[in-house]
């Protein structure tokens, strides 16, 4: 295997707030790699001192072979790159917006129209080439945007939460079309996310919280570190203590809910039901998921994250409209 990207004790400090704190990583040619964490994690600063944006405060990251820092023109040429913002112009067409970016990275003239051929054909725009984006839906806009981020081939390609803000069949669609690139022409994809269903697409993931990386594995791997089944119950409140000690396992608070981990949880049930009668108000069983490998390695949950996300978005709809009523 070939290594495309190393990157060793990265740090990046904003004044005296260190967003990336020591980030060591390799990524291989031909991966999907993933950065997964809530906002604020420090996802979008590591892609950019990637992509050559930011300058590391220090550390080292080397990509295709370059050092990002000391070269990064070589860097640019090897790289394509999908920001987390949206980065179009609704009065160009998908064409014209690809020919602007072929100039910029001085993609020969005489190979101009295949290539945009063949990158419009990859993400599905090809009856599109001369529409305005104007007229494109999200997940159009995002496709034209990985198409603009393949046009000069570059080997590893950066998407920045690709699919935040679309709809989950388009979600699904924009992850089928990034696994036949991968497939296809070979390229690197580093991609980051905050939702945790959508990490299962990577062939490995990084879980970073607060700068730092938690873990690094696949996906399945990450689950197996769980061991068993999750058990989670609600009932009366002193159901914690009791279940921890009744039973010698860590029990989590998670919302109303309290979660722990048996080996096998099927079996386990019928037990807590008759151990604590009356008390138990539901009781469910649940394989682990990206969601519980986060919690426990953080101790946090990361729909908390999306929560606290949902409320501000309500508390900005209010002081927006919510004089007018
Ligand atoms: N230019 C900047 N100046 C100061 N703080 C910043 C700057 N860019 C990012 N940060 C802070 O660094 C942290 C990580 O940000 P970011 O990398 O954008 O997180 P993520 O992409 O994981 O949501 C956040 O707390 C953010 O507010
Ligand atoms: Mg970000």
């Amino acid at each position: 295997m070939t290594e495309v990207i190393r990157v060793e004790g990265l740090v990046k400090r904003f004044g005296d707030f260190t967003a990336v704190d020591g980030v060591s990583f390799t990524v291989q040619q031909g991966e999907i790699f993933g950065f997964l964490g809530p906002n604020g994690a420090g996802k979008s600063t590591t892609i950019k001192i990637l992509s050559t944006l930011l300058k590391p405060t220090s550390g080292t990251a080397i990509l295709a072979g370059y050092d990002v820092v000391r070269q990064p023109n070589e860097v640019r040429q090897s790289i394509g790159m999908v920001f987390q913002d949206p980065a179009l112009d609704n009065r160009l067409t998908a064409e014209e917006h690809l020919i602007l970016h072929a100039m910029l990275y001085n993609v020969p003239r005489s190979v101009l129209a295949e290539r945009i051929d063949q990158v419009l054909k990859m993400v599905g725009l090809a009856d599109r080439r001369k529409s305005l984006v104007r007229t494109f839906s999200g997940g159009m806009r995002r496709r034209l945007e990985i198409a603009r981020g393949l046009l000069h081939h570059p080997k590893v390609l950066f998407l920045d939460e690709p699919t935040v803000g679309l709809d989950p069949q388009t979600r699904a669609a924009i992850w089928e079309h990034v696994r036949r690139l991968r497939d296809e022409i070979g390229v690197t994809v580093f991609m980051t996310t905050h939702y945790m269903d959508e990490a299962e697409n990577c062939d490995r993931i990084a879980i970073i919280d607060h700068g730092k990386i938690q873990a690094i594995d696949t996906p399945a791997a990450l689950k197996r570190r769980i061991g068993g089944d999750l058990i989670i119950v609600t009932g009366d409140p002193g159901l914690q203590e009791d279940l921890a000690a009744r039973y010698g396992v860590e029990v989590r608070r998670v919302g109303n809910e309290l979660h722990f981990q048996v080996a096998a949880g099927a079996e386990f049930v019928p037990r807590v039901v008759a151990d604590f009668p009356g008390r138990i108000r539901s009781i469910q069983v649940k394989q682990p998921s990206l969601d519980d490998v986060f919690l426990q390695l953080t101790g946090r949950a990361i729909r908390d994250e999306e929560a606290s996300e949902l409320d501000l978005m309500r508390q900005h709809a209010r002081r927006v409209w919510g004089g007018r009523r």
